[in-house]
């Protein structure tokens, strides 16, 4: 099983501790675990930027950075985390404790996590900046401003509390933004299962199959590939792909309708994030192929603007323009192309924007502007590309014959020097391509 190595989770922790320079302290926590009901949590699932730094998956776990006079002095990294309890683990499962978080997790120091408000106190003293990440977690925010508190009023002992706080999200965020080449394989793999989820979707379904049993052949796939998925799924038939954040599922897909399906795992805490639309009968309509096309023209061609030194926006303009020309010929929309783009009248049927940043999140962290522009294509950066045409079914204005199409086409895509890489094209999708897949 690939997976990210100790060695690789130092080398984050060095490139933070440069960044933060000399008389530094960060501090960062994991998740809190999320309440579903009474007596019963969501499965935990750790912070992408606590993991990013530490590799540690455990609840109830906080990570502190020290640097000292100088850089070359390095950095002592700290590891809070749950105690080894021998009947708390039978109960709910294997904890590293305080020697694991040394021996397996490389912590220079480890405290149990009940320890952290005490320890603290000593390791803020003296220090000229903290970095943390303020406003992820209101009631760590109000543990951190006590802290401080408390350091401050200590200062007639003649020691002094950080002077600033600086948000840590701005240099963490900009480092995972670009993926080295071991994050790559880990999204790899995550895109190849989530291709063999939608290819298997595309051999199942049937008229009369429900969306949540289609949901369910996804599930099969990324659950026997030990993944979770890394958003809720979307699987909408027929007009209910033009809701674009369906997630109920529970309606029969009908013969002659359409099925978006949005749907991709996490491996190793890292996301693919894919659609595909398709017929639910195996073949599809004049019109759904025509819209189709539109779409699929309007994608290539979008993927081909991630490259190096394009503006993020590019692959959105390109895209835009392929489908307002489409929509003009087809007669959906009348008028001239350029005033439709420049009122943006095309949101009538294009409503969202044609992707985002993609890593541990879904909706990765990173920004996407500099100085007030939007930034450009950098080596190893991940985006998707997602157009999409809605014709809403009650759309008066549009021929009865387009109304509850909905289509989206989603990849995912590395900035690299030899032009974009797809992640996600082991999953077919051009009319021919699925129509031969489906009648297999
Ligand atoms: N699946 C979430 C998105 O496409 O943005
Ligand atoms: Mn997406
Ligand atoms: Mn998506």
């Amino acid at each position: 099983m690939k997976k990210l190595t100790q060695a690789d989770f130092k080398e984050r922790r060095d490139r933070l501790a440069e960044e933060m320079g000399p008389h530094s302290i960060a501090v960062i926590a994991t998740s809190p675990v999320a309440m579903r009901n009474r007596d019963a949590d969501y499965k935990f699932r750790a912070d992408s930027s606590f993991f990013w730094l530490t590799g540690f998956a455990e609840p109830e776990a906080v990570a502190v950075i020290e640097t000292y006079e100088s850089i070359d002095e390095g950095y002592t990294y700290s590891l809070f985390c749950r105690e080894r309890n021998r009947e708390m683990e039978i109960w709910n499962g294997y904890r590293a404790g305080v020697d694991g978080a040394v021996d397996d997790f490389e912590a220079d120091e480890a405290y149990a996590i009940d320890l952290l408000d005490e320890e603290i106190q000593e390791k803020l003293q003296n220090k000229a900046k903290l970095f943390y990440r303020i406003g992820q977690q209101a009631a760590f925010d109000a543990r951190v401003a006590g802290w401080i508190a408390k350091a401050s009023g200590e200062s007639r002992r003649g020691t002094s509390a950080p002077a600033q706080i600086v948000q840590l999200d701005r240099i963490i965020d900009e480092l995972r933004l670009h993926k080295t080449e071991q994050e790559l394989e880990l999204m790899q793999i995550a895109s190849d299962i989530s291709a063999e989820a939608h290819t298997r979707a595309m051999q199942t379904v049937k008229p009369g199959m429900m969306e949540y049993a289609l949901e369910a052949e996804l599930n099969y796939v990324f659950g026997k590939n030990g993944c979770v998925p890394s958003y809720n799924s979307i699987v909408g038939g027929g007009e209910n792909a033009c809701i674009l954040h369906y997630v109920e599922n529970d309606k029969v897909l009908k013969d002659g309708d359409l099925v978006l399906i949005d749907a991709a795992c996490e491996y190793q805490l890292y996301a693919s994030d894919i659609t595909r639309t398709f017929p639910v009968n195996g073949k599809f309509s004049p019109e759904q192929k025509a819209l189709y096309n539109v779409v699929l023209d309007s994608q290539i061609a979008a993927i081909h603007a991630v490259q190096i030194g394009n503006s993020y926006k590019e692959p959105h303009n390109v895209a835009v323009r392929i489908l307002v020309q489409g929509l003009l010929d087809l007669g959906i929309m009348q008028g001239n192309i350029d005033e439709i783009i420049e009122k943006e009248a095309y949101r009538q049927f294009y409503m969202h924007g044609t992707g985002h940043w993609l890593g541990m999140d879904v909706h990765d962290v990173g920004t996407y502007k500099l100085d007030g522009e939007w930034r450009a294509y950098e080596e190893g950066m991940v985006v998707t590309v997602e157009p999409g045409l809605y014709i809403a079914p009650d759309d008066e204005t549009v021929d009865v014959k387009w109304r509850g199409i909905g289509i989206r086409i989603e990849d995912d895509v590395v900035a690299t020097e030899n032009g974009p890489r797809v992640l996600t094209a082991a999953v077919v999708k051009s009319v021919e391509e699925i129509e031969a897949l489906m009648a297999k």
